[in-house]
């Protein structure tokens, strides 16, 4: 029997400049008398965080405020801030102000602030050992300040095990932020290089959505055994075909001029709604693959990160081998592939495999990504540990619309070295 069910989840959402100055009004109305708000470090800088958290005091609520969410979150800065949270709790709610280092900081705090165990017994399986939450978490108000992850409405938060050098994740609908505040206006310090890497995971998550495989491909589950991603399906499809849309329209000129305000507003919106549609549709191969060229970084320092240690950044660690995954998958729906293309340049010639890699890496050049995987260090000799690595996200995988083996992950790979 094949599947005859899609589900679409949400949280309630706040958008719009200003929308950030009314959170203690909000936070009333889930009787919070005591929060945590969680951020990192170059977002506390911004000034953004300790406003918020000022309008929040006036409004006769108590905030702690918890400053070291890592960028690019691992077990051992999760189970810093989940026992900082238990030392200082308890909190009738949470707020979270950052990119998606925060807001995921902040689900794994109240996740183990409300429920018994260790981080690692959440992890997915078989990373750790996928334990669902039995209590109900409290409400968490997500107020996303770069133009990207889409976490601010996602059941997940994303993480490195260390000591497994592996990314993964923790997955729940009961992780999913109570209200996004999506404030454009916050937006507008992020540097050019977190505007572009950000931006490109916006684009993968619409895309890859986009293109996933059809709810009504897989086999039929039981209540019990759905989870928050169901693949493509007419709601999700909404969401990526119109994300794609405003990205074509305001991507180049968000990266080349921060100030432009109603560019960096339809950015904003463009998060949120590639949130909206990946977050149950779901991702595949190119986020499959940035897990591992992520993970195994040696010595890439990309501009306006954290320089203390080296990274490769999630958006920019996906768009890598997205043109080569496109490429891939194109025969498994060519249509979709193309619409994906015209959407994101109405004026693009051409119908076939090439088309939206073609779109992708002139894209790509345009706003300051690196030119493939050589030029943040891998070469052909490090194809086959990118694939061990990618192999090991068979949840993703299975949501691509084609079958894909190591061989064809190996092909990605190395047509993925270098972009134009
Ligand atoms: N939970 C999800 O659904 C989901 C989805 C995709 C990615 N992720 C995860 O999210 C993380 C990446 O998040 P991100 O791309 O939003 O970036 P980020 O939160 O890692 O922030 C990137 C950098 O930009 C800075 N920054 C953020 N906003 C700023 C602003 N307005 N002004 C100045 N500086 C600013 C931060 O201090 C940091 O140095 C990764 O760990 C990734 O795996 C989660
Ligand atoms: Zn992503």
């Amino acid at each position: 029997m094949t599947e005859t069910v899609f589900t679409y989840g949400a949280p309630a959402l706040k958008f719009g400049t200003g929308s950030s100055s009314e959170i203690g009004h909000d936070l009333g109305q889930y009787d919070a008398h005591r929060v945590l708000l969680i951020t990192d470090p170059g977002v506390a800088a911004t000034g953004h965080p300790g406003r918020i958290a000022d309008q929040v005091r006036a409004a006769g609520i108590e905030v702690v405020v918890f400053d070291r969410a890592r960028v690019e979150p691992t077990d051992a800065s999760l189970e810093e801030a989940v026992a900082f949270g238990r030392a200082e709790g308890p909190f009738d709610a949470y707020v979270a102000v950052g990119g998606g280092s925060a807001i995921d900081t902040a689900k794994a705090v109240n996740l183990l602030g409300t429920n018994e165990g260790e981080l690692l017994d959440y992890v997915n399986a078989p990373v750790g050992g996928g334990r669902a939450p039995d209590r109900p978490l409290r409400p968490l108000v997500a107020v996303p300040t770069t133009t990207g992850t889409g976490s601010e409405s996602t059941t997940i938060c994303v993480l490195d095990v260390l000591a497994q050098h592996v990314k993964t994740g923790i997955s729940h609908p009961r992780l999913r932020p109570t209200l996004a505040v999506v404030d454009p206006e916050l937006t507008m310090t992020q540097p050019a290089m977190v505007t572009a890497a950000s931006g490109m995971d916006i684009l993968c998550h619409a895309l890859e959505s986009y293109t996933a495989r059809w709810y009504a491909g897989f086999p039929a589950k039981k209540a019990e055994e759905r989870v928050p991603y169901c693949g493509a399906n007419p709601i999700a499809d909404m969401w990526s075909e119109k994300a794609l849309s405003l990205l074509a329209g305001a991507f180049r000129s968000a990266v080349r001029d921060g100030g432009d305000a109603a560019a960096r507003e339809q950015m904003a919106l463009a998060a949120t709604f590639a949130g909206m549609g990946f977050g149950n549709a779901g991702v595949h191969i190119p986020h499959a693959n940035a897990y591992p060229i992520a993970g195994r970084v040696r010595d890439y320092r990309p501009k306006g990160y954290p320089q203390d240690e080296p990274i490769v950044p999630h958006g920019m660690a996906v768009s890598l081998t997205a043109p080569e995954a496109f490429r891939f998958t194109f025969e498994a729906a060519p249509e979709r592939h193309l619409t994906a293309a015209r959407l994101l340049d109405p004026n693009v010639s051409g119908g076939d495999s090439d088309t939206l890699p073609k779109v992708l890496s002139t894209l790509m050049r345009d706003i300051g990504i690196p030119n493939g995987l050589a030029e943040v260090g891998y070469g052909d000799a490090d194809v086959d540990d990118l694939v061990t690595g990618a192999l090991q996200q068979q949840r993703l995988l299975a949501t691509a619309p084609r079958e894909v083996t190591g061989d064809d992950l190996a092909g990605v790979f190395r047509g993925s070295m270098e972009h134009w």
